[in-house]
């Protein structure tokens, strides 16, 4: 393994895509691998034994390629803490970023939303980090199981996807944060229908930039980026491997890129 080894970017699906473009606008000479489980998809619904199953055979799959960085691009994994998944791996793990600093600093009501899948707002995990700092703080997280489907099935535009949007975004409405996390990487998606539906004064946080620039930092720190020479891109997906090119092609088009259906 050296600084000219892939990074790998993983998810259960497409949303980890949203993070891998601002990966590769940040790191231009890095070789990158990206996988989504699709056969698998949604973790969010799923027990924390079944996702630390899936996440170790996607690091496994990782492990195999050679990889130097693993960017864990779903929040849902991020939960079950990047740190009790690095041991006996020989390349460094990395999960989203709570944005929590973020949160705080953007916050003049002190009232924050979370929107993410269920698993991800059960651990409450961003909750105990703001409470962390400073317990006076209203978090109000909000489950939102039927997006991840409607994304992967890409019904962006359809009634169902308007209705689930509405459900979701009305409580936090109510409770009158001024700001949200996209605490799942499939929103950012949706994130003008989601900053539509909550309305000009709350601000709609994706946590891609700052989870891009911690892998950077990480990178940097031990000595293995790469400064020179080509990038490139292959984009695995366990399962629908036409129907997630459309996506991943929406949202990156690389003429370059190498598209892989694989088998963990
Ligand atoms: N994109 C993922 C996340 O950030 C996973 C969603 C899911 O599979 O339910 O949580």
């Amino acid at each position: 393994m050296d600084n000219h080894s892939p990074i790998g970017v993983l998810d259960s699906g497409v949303g980890g895509l949203t993070v891998l473009k601002v990966l590769r606008a940040l790191m231009p000479h890095e070789k990158f691998i990206y996988l989504g489980d699709t056969a698998n998809t949604p973790f969010g619904v799923r027990s924390e034994e079944e996702n630390r199953m899936l996440v170790g055979k996607m690091l496994d799959f990782m492990q195999a390629q050679g990889v130097k960085q693993v960017v864990i691009a779903c929040n849902t994994l991020t939960m079950l803490d990047v740190n009790t998944l690095q041991p006996g791996r020989p390349f460094h793990i990395i999960g989203v970023s709570h944005v929590v600093a973020l949160l705080r600093k953007y916050s003049k009501k002190k009232k924050i939303g979370i929107m993410a899948t269920p698993f991800t707002i059960n651990s409450e995990v961003h909750k105990k980090e703001i409470h962390s700092y400073e317990p006076e703080i209203q978090v109000f997280g909000q489950a939102c199981p039927k997006l991840v489907p409607l994304i992967e099935a890409r019904q962006f535009d359809g009634p169902e996807m308007e209705e689930a949007i509405r459900e979701y975004t009305e409580p936090l409405k109510q409770a009158g944060v001024d700001i949200v996390a996209l605490s799942c990487t499939h929103y950012p998606l949706i994130k003008n229908k989601i900053e539509k539906a909550l309305g000009p004064e709350v601000i709609v946080l994706d946590p891609a930039g700052r989870t891009a620039s911690n892998a950077h930092i990480q990178l940097h720190k031990m000595g293995m980026a790469s400064h020179s020479g080509e990038g490139s891109l292959t984009i695995c997906f366990t399962s629908d491997l036409e129907r997630c090119k459309c996506l991943a092609k929406c949202l990156l088009p690389d003429e370059g890129c190498e598209y892989k259906l694989v088998k963990l």
